[in-house]
């Protein structure tokens, strides 16, 4: 039988992994500032943004940044470039915006409320794109990625971190996750897969692929 308690920690549960999803609301505000302050988060993030070589003229797209914080590491990178973001949830676009607002009025940081399923224009191809505990989210991810090596150049780089948050999560949990997101951009036509794993309880993963030298399918 269930009991009240249990009833009431599985509605938690639901509503945080919602607002995981997208963040909104005054509840989505705190979830914002949990993302930007949780240690694990932060680092997560930093870590991400370093094996991604961003160079300084690089053009680089993040879908789900959140409340920032790898904009402002990869803004930091891309002095001479642009950062562009993309986030469904619109309290998530303020408070990454106000995180990196002398970028954005400097116009090196451009970051626009949508989906991944209906992407603006970013004219120029991209150098390189970057999804942290994003892509679990996305409608069609396969599809989804395959877009997005449309949009980068040949050669360019995407780099996708999972660390998982469910409970109960363990090593296995993240070994498990790589492999999913593995499979996903193998099928969307990126090569050169390779993993990369931060100490994190759970651990953090990030795949990182390139996309080939030919026309994109
Ligand atoms: C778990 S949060 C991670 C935020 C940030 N990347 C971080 O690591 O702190 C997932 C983010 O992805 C965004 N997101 C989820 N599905 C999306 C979609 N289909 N299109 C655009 N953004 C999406 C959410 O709004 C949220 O900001």
């Amino acid at each position: 039988m269930r009991t009240a308690s249990t009833s009431l920690r599985q509605r938690a549960l639901r509503e945080l992994v919602s607002q995981a999803h997208h963040p909104r609301g005054i509840v989505g505000r705190v979830v914002g500032w949990i993302f930007a302050h949780r240690h694990s988060n932060r680092r997560r993030n930093i870590w991400a943004v370093s094996l991604l070589d961003v160079r300084p003229t690089d053009r680089v797209l993040e879908i789900g940044f959140g409340p920032g914080i790898a904009i402002a590491e990869l803004a930091a990178r891309a002095t001479r470039g642009h950062v562009f973001g993309v986030d469904h949830s619109l309290a998530m676009v303020r408070q990454a915006t106000r995180r990196n607002a002398a970028a954005v009025r400097a116009r090196r940081v451009r970051l626009t409320h949508a989906s991944v399923e209906r992407l603006p224009s970013f004219g120029e191809p991209l150098d390189a794109v970057l999804a942290v505990n994003s892509a679990g989210f996305w409608p069609d991810p396969v599809e989804r990625l395959r877009e997005l090596r449309r949009l980068l150049r040949p050669v360019g780089r995407i780099a996708l971190v999972s660390q998982p948050r469910c409970p109960g999560a363990t090593r296995d949990t993240t070994t498990r996750a790589a492999q999913e997101l593995q499979d996903m951009l193998t099928q969307a036509g990126f090569v050169h897969l390779r993993v990369e794993t931060l100490d994190l309880d759970p651990p953090a993963a990030c795949v990182l692929a390139d996309n080939p030298t030919g026309t994109p399918s």
